[in-house]
């Protein structure tokens, strides 16, 4: 199973949910990677604040990089998840097929089925956000390794 995860930047929300799946479903065999659907943050490490929430939880996210979202990780990837209804937005309107399209979902989705929420963008908010957003995160990331176990 190939998961992507994706939100604007990738370096608040995205970098996190990767390090997350990736560290509690490596019984899994998972391919777990992340991307932003904008270029801003192209080639740097995720944010320090998104670094120090991990590191509380042992998940280390120093080797990421940040990149960009590509309609080849439509055929690289099995299910691309969305962090807001923006980075949802944005995915779909880049899909040129119903295969593409059927692999967009919305990350918290996962644990609220069909309400469409978004994990709040913590880039201009304080550290609390970051462990709201880790909280969510997780549930979610449980959730998802739940199902494929
Ligand atoms: P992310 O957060 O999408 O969770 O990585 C953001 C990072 C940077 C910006 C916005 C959101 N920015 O505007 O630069």
């Amino acid at each position: 199973m190939k998961i992507l995860m994706v939100c604007l930047g990738n370096i608040c929300r995205s970098p996190l949910a990767e390090g997350i799946l990736l560290t509690k479903g490596k019984h899994l065999n998972l391919e777990v990677d992340s991307a932003g659907t904008a270029a801003y943050h192209i080639g740097k490490q995720p944010d320090i604040r998104s670094i120090e929430i991990a590191n509380k939880y042992t998940i280390d996210l120093n080797q990421k990089r940040a990149r960009q979202f590509s309609r080849a990780d439509f055929d690289k990837f099995d299910i691309i998840y969305a962090m807001d209804t923006n980075n949802y937005t944005h995915l779909i309107s880049l899909a040129s097929s119903e295969t593409e399209r059927n692999k967009i979902r919305m990350i918290l989705n996962e644990i609220n089925p069909n309400t469409h929420q978004s994990v709040p963008d913590p880039y201009y908010g304080g550290k609390n956000g970051f462990q709201d957003v880790y909280n969510m995160l997780n549930k979610a990331c449980e959730k998802i390794i739940k199902n494929i176990e």
